[in-house]
């Protein structure tokens, strides 16, 4: 295992996600962690991150200085290196004039850290200060143009410092480099597989829940899909799998998704159907903040009563993955000590926090993975690229689609304007080319003529962006001729839309839902 230390760099993740392509598992900690506590962690090797600091300013991180002679190599990548210089006794300068961007690396000693890497490969700059004068005991091993110190190392401590980040996408030196610290200075083993994970993950389910029963909540994503399929290989009818079909998903869904699971899996589900209870309690209701409060506030008392109905439960299965548990590490800051404190329980983005007298002990097998690690486990464990490549789709579903009130009439029209749109996309080709692509009705209606009949009906938005993170996003350059034909087959094919229109609008301002 690899440990990072993350001293507020926003490419922390990307370097747990490089050496985990290496099939080594990385972990990332706080910079606080003290020498005892990696030390009962055992791991082969440390990174330490990147950050926005540089090591002159007031209360900038510094790690334990235990760390240096805990006898374990260490990377420490540009702010990460300024501080190993800084601490043992060699001197950073600031720059006035700082480096970004791509620059040539020129191989002084191509030795472990640097074997088999071409000198002259790119690699990616983001810093101002500069290493001046390595510690005692270092050597110099590459440089850029603009950097003499870009590669020192300590072979004797295994000590090394890289001036650029090796994590990022434009080091095209990056990945090899990062192999050879963990393969051949760490002396790592690819091991980290989907393969092991599963196995492993099936022996510590079977460990921490015993004879104790657990009930999930299968949604049809990914996360829960996989989480369902490594709970029942290791506990069998212990679990419980309840899907709460509240009337707001795609069409053909949650037959699908039922069917799978039953006949495909042999995992049997429980379909409780409350479409009616959540559509009533939406009757008269156009605000989207109390819509989605509403739809919370239902899906915890249908949770409940399915919990009552089928429970008692010992364990709760929540689909928590990595990121969730870095974010909430990071986002929740003790205000007595200033210490991040790690929340593991997910706040359920659908939810909004389940009360106080269902309270379960968690069980989440999926809580060391990244997104495309859960997707290479499902694949693995034979679910179907459709749940496993499906787009992102919101708890509380087409409802927050439906801008007003939410109606039975309207759930059908925009159920099959969405189907269009979804098979359109598929048929061109253009389904992995974006993150959402969906269908939004609006609460009006306007004039139009079809055949010799004047019609007044509802305009269906179709709304397609392209992401990495969901944060931000752009509208995409859906062809024109895909667009042709999506709005022919709605306007001819969906009873009750006699219009199409395109949202062409970014993130921000705009937000990718509508509600
Ligand atoms: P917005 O609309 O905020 O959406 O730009 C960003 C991403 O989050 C998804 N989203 C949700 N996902 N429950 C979810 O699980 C929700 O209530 C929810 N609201 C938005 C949205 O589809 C997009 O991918």
């Amino acid at each position: 295992m690899i440990i990072i230390l993350d001293f507020g760099s926003q490419y922390s993740e990307l370097i747990a996600r490089r050496i985990r392509e290496a099939q080594v598992y990385s972990e990332i900690l706080s910079y606080r962690t003290t020498a005892e506590q990696i030390r009962q962690l055992n791991p082969n090797g440390i990174i330490l991150s990147g950050g926005p600091s540089s090591v002159y300013d007031n209360g900038a991180p510094r790690c334990n200085p235990e760390l240096w002679d805990i006898g374990i190599p260490i990377l420490g990548v540009c702010y990460g290196m300024q501080l190993m210089v800084d601490e043992l006794g060699g001197h950073v300068t600031r720059s006035e004039h700082g480096e970004y961007g791509k620059a040539a690396l020129f191989i002084d000693n191509p030795t472990d850290l640097l074997a088999n890497i071409d000198s002259g490969s790119i690699m990616w700059m983001s810093h101002s200060d500069s290493v001046q004068q390595m510690p005692k005991g270092f050597e110099l091993i590459a440089h850029t143009d603009n950097t003499s110190c870009a590669v020192i190392a300590d072979h004797d401590r295994k000590l090394y410092g890289v001036q650029f980040h090796p994590e990022v996408v434009n080091s095209i030196g990056g990945p090899p480099l990062i192999r050879n610290f963990v393969y051949h200075i760490c002396n790592c083993k690819p091991t980290w597989t989907t393969a092991t994970f599963v196995e492993e993950s099936i022996q510590e389910i079977r460990v921490k829940v015993a004879k104790k029963r657990v009930l999930l909540a299968l949604s049809g994503g990914v996360d829960s899909s996989t989480l369902a399929f490594l709970l029942h290989k290791a506990i069998g009818d212990q679990l419980t799998c309840v899907f709460i079909d509240q009337g707001f998903m795609r069409k053909y869904e949650p037959e699908r998704l039922v069917k799978l699971f039953q006949e495909q899996f042999h995992i049997p589900v429980e379909h409780v159907s409350v479409r009616d209870r959540f559509l009533r309690a939406l009757t008269g209701i156009t605000d989207p903040e109390e819509k989605r409060r509403i739809i919370g506030h239902e899906f915890i008392h249908a949770f409940e009563e399915a919990s009552k109905e089928f429970g008692p439960f010992d364990y709760l299965a929540q689909g928590t993955l990595y990121p969730d548990v870095i974010e909430s590490a990071n986002t929740s800051i003790d205000p007595q000590t200033g210490e991040r404190v790690a929340v593991k329980i997910k706040s359920h983005h659908n939810v909004g926090g389940l009360p106080r007298d269902l309270i379960f002990k968690l069980v989440e097998p999926l809580q060391k993975l990244f997104k495309d690690e859960v997707r290479q486990v499902g694949r693995s464990v034979g679910l179907p690229e459709e749940i496993v490549n499906r787009h992102p789709f919101p708890g509380p579903g087409l409802a927050i689609r439906i801008i007003g009130e939410v109606t039975a009439e309207r759930l059908n029209i925009l159920r099959d304007a969405d189907l269009i749109v979804r098979q359109e996309i598929k048929h061109h080709g253009l389904y992995h080319d974006y993150w959402q692509a969906f269908a939004v009705l609006l609460p009006i209606r306007s004039v139009g003529v079809m055949g010799d009949q004047r019609t007044y009906a509802y305009p269906i938005v179709l709304r397609v962006v392209t992401s990495e993170d969901g944060m931000t996003a752009d509208w995409a350059r859906v062809p024109h001729h895909v667009l042709e034909v999506m709005s022919n087959r709605i306007v001819n094919e969906v009873k009750g839309v006699n219009r199409v229109l395109l949202d062409i609008t970014s993130k921000p301002p705009g937000t990718i839902e509508w509600e």
